[in-house]
């Protein structure tokens, strides 16, 4: 994806002339997952493929004429109306506008063309990449950019919960916007301090299997594995009143133990998960600075299996690549993302990479008709305006 190509697309939709562009990448996250919507820990890391795009102020007061390119679609809408657009990628549009001028931005109307070269339903979060490339924008074009770039991360996730239907945490809006090329960055979800990683693994690199199931997070599971992490937060609040417990990232072991008959196995599997991975993002971030990936990569195996047996978004295609992995004697191997669907993320040593793809091909082509797509990861920067 190129510039000249979302600038072709946009003269020929619109009025001939040309605006500003602007991009934000997907993400991939090594560890920590569903941790940011109970205060805990991520490491994710932007990556090379993201949105595109161009927008121009177009002279109404709050018409929106909006091209997906990929899709070659095209919808007009006026902000003022109160439902919005129907079709989904342009409700991303309308709400992060919204959402931006609730944070003061005077937004007017405009044109915007936009395209995308990461994988939708992959797990690696191209919804993020659009909300936090449209804010970049509306912040440069009608905010003098004083937006704070916590500030647009937020208004990304309130896009999310006010507009999409996922009561989505704070991880993938960040990524996009604060991603820096050749680093991971560890997250502290509940005090928003965040440290760069620069990540180089000797001797071993990080792949992508996406498997092409496509997982729909909207007014989904998802939302039903937040609430059951917050009926436990609730009922150990209730036998702790002299304390305060806002997320899972305030409880431990003992009181999840205390509430387990009460909340029932469902609720206490998912907490569990939860509790662990806290944990173990923080021993991924020591084995790294020791340069230990052997243990990185046990710690990603066990991930999985949480996500897989306790919190229940692995599916069929992912536990089987998983298990190739191991097979192949993968360091490390696991459900990437939101789950149900997408990719698995893997820590491969470089001489094992050639067998471990060939035999992913192979085995999940025999089993599902398809081979899982293949992308190698680059750690690109976050938001930014290209011209
Ligand atoms: C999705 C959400 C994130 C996060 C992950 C799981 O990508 O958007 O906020 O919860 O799932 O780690």
């Amino acid at each position: 994806m190129d510039i000249e190509f979302v600038r072709s697309r946009f003269i020929k939709h619109f009025d001939g002339k040309t605006g500003n562009v602007y991009a934000s990448p997907g993400r991939i996250n090594l560890i920590g997952e569903h941790t940011d919507y109970n205060g805990g820990f991520v490491f994710p890391g932007a990556v090379d493929k993201g949105v595109m795009a161009e927008m121009r102020p177009n002279g109404t007061e709050d018409t929106i004429m909006a091209y997906a390119i990929d899709l070659k679609d095209r919808v007009d809408f006026k902000l003022s109306d109160p439902n919005g657009p129907r079709a989904s990628w342009a409700r991303y549009i309308y709400g992060i506008s919204k959402e931006m001028q609730k944070l003061g931005v005077p937004v007017k109307g405009y044109n915007i063309a936009f395209a995308g070269d990461v994988p939708l339903g992959a797990g690696m979060s191209s919804s993020a990449a659009m909300e936090s490339c449209f804010a970049c924008g509306l912040n440069d074009l009608f905010g003098e950019n004083k937006v704070s770039q916590w500030d647009m991360v937020l208004a990304g996730q309130a896009t999310e919960h006010n507009y999409c239907g996922v009561n989505c945490g704070i991880m993938d809006q960040f990524a996009s916007v604060f991603g820096k090329a050749g680093c991971l960055m560890r997250l502290d979800c509940r005090s928003r301090e965040f440290e760069y990683f620069p990540f180089k693994p000797d001797g071993y690199r990080l792949v992508l299997l996406d498997s092409v199931v496509k997982h729909q997070l909207a007014g989904s599971p998802y939302n039903d594995r937040r609430n059951s992490c917050e009926n436990v937060v609730k009922h150990i609040a209730a036998k702790h009143p002299e304390g305060k417990f806002e997320t899972l990232r305030d409880c431990t072991w003992e009181q999840l133990d205390e509430v387990r008959a009460e909340v029932g196995e469902e609720d206490y599997k998912r907490a569990k998960f939860v509790l662990g991975e806290k944990d173990r993002v923080l021993a991924v971030c020591d084995a790294l600075t020791e340069g230990d990936y052997e243990k990185v990569g046990e710690m990603m195996y066990e991930t999985h299996e949480g996500l897989s047996k306790d919190y229940e978004v692995s599916c069929e295609e992912l536990d089987f690549l998983n298990q190739i992995a191991k097979d192949n004697h993968v360091t490390g191997s696991r459900i990437m993302g939101g789950g149900f669907g997408g990719c698995t993320i893997n820590l491969v040593r470089n001489d094992l990479y050639r067998q471990f793809i060939a035999d992913a091909k192979k085995r999940f082509a025999e089993k599902y008709g398809h081979e899982p797509k293949v992308y190698d990861v680059v750690i690109g920067d976050g938001s930014r305006k290209l011209c």
